[in-house]
């Protein structure tokens, strides 16, 4: 099939260099020249794991091309809109600017059958509108609403065999179905569950998901804070309800919280469209969960400050980590980033690293001291914080790594060291949420 893929971010790149591994014939577009001169030369614009093999397998076989020319979709049956909708400054909701003049580019290249197919994450209410402009302009094209679930560090196998696959259509619009139906062909095939719905569940799907995941994080951190308040282990605490099937182990990791460019702006958004629609006593718990997601950071702060011994000001602190998740170069709404500001704030002389996240980090805060690795970081330092839990860090070898610090001091803001082998080491370990 031929298919164009409006909006070249971590969602877009990675849809339509998947696309391409399907066997169809893609277009990326994007307004930014920059962007599109790095993949039109095969690289990655972010660090994504299996991405750029992907990508330059992709433009090896010839059917995958990038271009700003918005005129180059038409000809396309299938056009995909992946455009962010970052949060509002200085409000919850998202903003929904590029998602309009992404379709309000694509009107003019659209003929009829054409099928237009949002998967960015959107107020619910929002793709009724978006059809009734693709409608009201008379091409024939059409609207169906297929969002997307993928996790970075896993985007390209979360594309590729999606654990799910919701499609959101006008009622009787066997048509937009058959076309998506070709175009997941390959995961349909592999037994990959496929729900067709209305426009507005759709939507709703998609931050309903998100929703329940930062519950589940927080809901796990506010037993951390009791777990502070009285001796008790948080980590064993998951381990032990998520023995329940009904409650399940996985989201259960308490730490400095959740991240990124989507969790934490699409509960936000999520309340605010609540608001809007009345209904916003509904998800007056979300917000219970965004300060819980902030406090952590709070803590881990406090906790350094304790651990140096009440000031921070010219302690000197290596930090593990600034991506908001470890496999991702993502800095977007970063607990470890947000950890770091507020150390050096507090007058603490901080060295920070990531092994994807330096420059990243750097575009955003230029005068952080970032440095190569971990031992860079831990040279001479009063504690080190471990804030993302980056493969090489879980692995580091405590009798070797204390030979570099100054002193033996880890704050564990992932709960993923074993503490046994640090204290053995001769550290004093400490942990959200754990003695
Ligand atoms: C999320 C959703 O998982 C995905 O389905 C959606 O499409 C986009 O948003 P992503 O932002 O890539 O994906 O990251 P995710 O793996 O969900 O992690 C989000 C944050 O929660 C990270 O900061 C992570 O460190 C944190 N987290 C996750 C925890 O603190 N504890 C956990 O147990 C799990």
């Amino acid at each position: 099939m031929k298919i164009s893929v409006i909006g070249c971010g971590y969602l877009g790149v990675v849809h339509a260099a998947c696309m391409t591994e399907l066997g169809h014939e893609v277009i990326g577009i994007d307004v930014d020249s920059d962007r599109i001169a790095l993949l039109a030369a095969g690289t990655p614009p972010f660090f994504e794991p299996g991405l750029a093999e992907l990508l330059s397998r992709s433009m090896q076989t010839g059917r995958l091309r990038f271009s700003t020319d918005i005129s180059e979709v038409s000809g396309s049956e299938v056009h995909f809109v992946a455009v962010g909708t970052p949060q509002l400054a200085g409000s919850d909701a998202a903003d929904l600017r590029f998602v309009r003049a992404a379709v309000d580019s694509l009107l003019p290249q659209l003929a009829a059958g054409d099928l237009v197919v949002g998967k960015s994450t959107v107020p619910v209410g929002t793709a009724r509108g978006l059809a009734d402009v693709i409608t009201a302009h008379g091409s024939g094209a059409t609207l169906a609403w297929n969002p997307e679930f993928l996790r970075e560090g896993f985007a390209v196998k979360d594309t590729l065999a999606p654990d799910r696959l919701v499609y959101g259509l006008d009622p009787g619009d066997g048509r937009g179905e058959g076309t998506l139906d070709a175009v997941y062909a390959r995961a349909l095939a592999g037994g990959t569950p496929k729900v067709v719905t209305d426009f507005a569940t759709a939507e709703l799907v998609k931050v309903a998901a998100n929703a329940f995941l930062a519950t589940k994080i927080s809901f796990i951190n506010a037993m951390a804070e009791v777990a502070e308040a009285t001796g008790a282990d948080v980590t064993q605490l998951a381990d032990a309800i998520g023995y329940d099937a009904r409650i399940g182990r996985r989201f259960l990791n308490a730490g400095l919280g959740f991240g990124g460019g989507c969790l934490p702006k699409d509960i936000r958004g999520f309340m605010a469209r609540a608001k809007e629609l009345g209904v916003d006593q509904a998800l007056t718990f979300l917000g219970e969960v965004d300060q819980i997601n902030n406090r952590r950071r709070e803590r881990m702060v406090d906790l350094a400050k304790e651990v140096v011994g009440g000031s921070l000001a010219g302690k000197r602190i290596a930090v593990l980590g600034l991506a908001f998740k470890p496999d991702s170069d993502d800095v977007r709404d970063s607990p470890a980033l947000d950890v770091t500001l507020r150390l050096i704030e507090s007058g603490a002389t901080v060295r920070a690293t990531d092994p994807q996240a330096v420059e990243t980090a750097r575009r955003r805060f230029p005068d952080v001291d970032y440095v190569a690795s971990a031992a860079d970081a831990a040279e001479g330092a009063d504690a080190v914080l471990l804030l993302t839990e980056w493969r090489e860090y879980r692995d580091l070898d405590p009798a070797a790594f204390g030979e570099v610090v100054g002193t033996t001091a880890i704050l564990d803001g992932r709960n993923c060291l074993d503490p046994v082998a640090w204290r053995s080491a001769g550290w004093s370990y400490r942990a959200l949420g754990r003695p």
